[in-house]
């Protein structure tokens, strides 16, 4: 007597596929699109408006089979200490933003992502892009003094009124140096789009 085994490919999630493959940086936490552990950046080219368009998404929830035509970049292609960090995971890294670790390559990953979209973002852009993104260690704050350093000084201080709006507003004298004791800012590696990844041509079909 035999038995069938199959395996219902519609229900593999891109995160089984990329541990598969060895790629074991995206993490794992609760499978249910909650913590942002597992997020990797998706891109696809949009034939009509003749652009890539990168998103942020939950590995755990992203059926394989919905990747047709995509390219996927985990934390594990935008750089290593074995070779060379990626600005996102130095400053993150420098701001004291990891402890444990297990959320950091998911909030590198969203961080990531919308530099690809936005390189100058606003603080408003980056809460929104860590939305997502849960750590049970650092209580956010270093995450967010080493991934603000991608703005516009103008735009991001927060030492303004009950210190979420720039003190621009208020009139006082832009001081960034209270934010950033840990480090300085220019001993960063500046932020060159011209060294990320390229979208694979051979998926850039009209
Ligand atoms: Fe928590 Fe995917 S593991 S969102
Ligand atoms: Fe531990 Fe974020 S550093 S969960």
């Amino acid at each position: 007597m035999g038995s069938n085994m199959y395996i219902d490919l519609y229900h593999v999630s891109l995160y089984v596929c990329v541990c598969a493959v060895g790629l074991t940086g995206t993490k794992y936490g609760c499978g249910g699109g909650g913590c942002g552990a597992c997020t990797v950046m998706v891109s696809r080219y949009d034939p009509v408006e003749e652009s890539i368009h990168h998103c942020a998404v939950t590995a755990c929830l992203q059926p394989i089979c919905s990747l047709y035509g995509a390219a996927v970049v985990t934390v594990e292609g935008i750089g290593s200490t074995r070779t060379k960090l990626h600005p996102v995971q130095e400053r993150i890294a420098m701001a004291h933003g990891s402890q444990c670790g297990f959320c950091t390559p998911g909030m590198v990953m969203s961080m990531y992502t919308l530099l690809r979209n936005k390189p100058k973002p606003s603080m408003e852009d980056i809460r929104e892009a860590l939305a997502g993104n849960l750590c049970r260690c650092t209580g956010y704050r270093p995450i967010i003094d080493g991934f603000k350093t991608f703005c516009n000084k103008e735009q991001c201080c927060q030492n303004g009124e009950q210190r979420v709006k720039c003190c621009l507003e208020n009139g006082f004298t832009h001081n960034l140096d209270d934010n950033v004791k840990l480090f300085r800012v220019e001993d960063f590696i500046p932020l060159d789009p011209t060294q990320d990844l390229i979208f694979p041509p051979e998926l850039i079909v009209s």
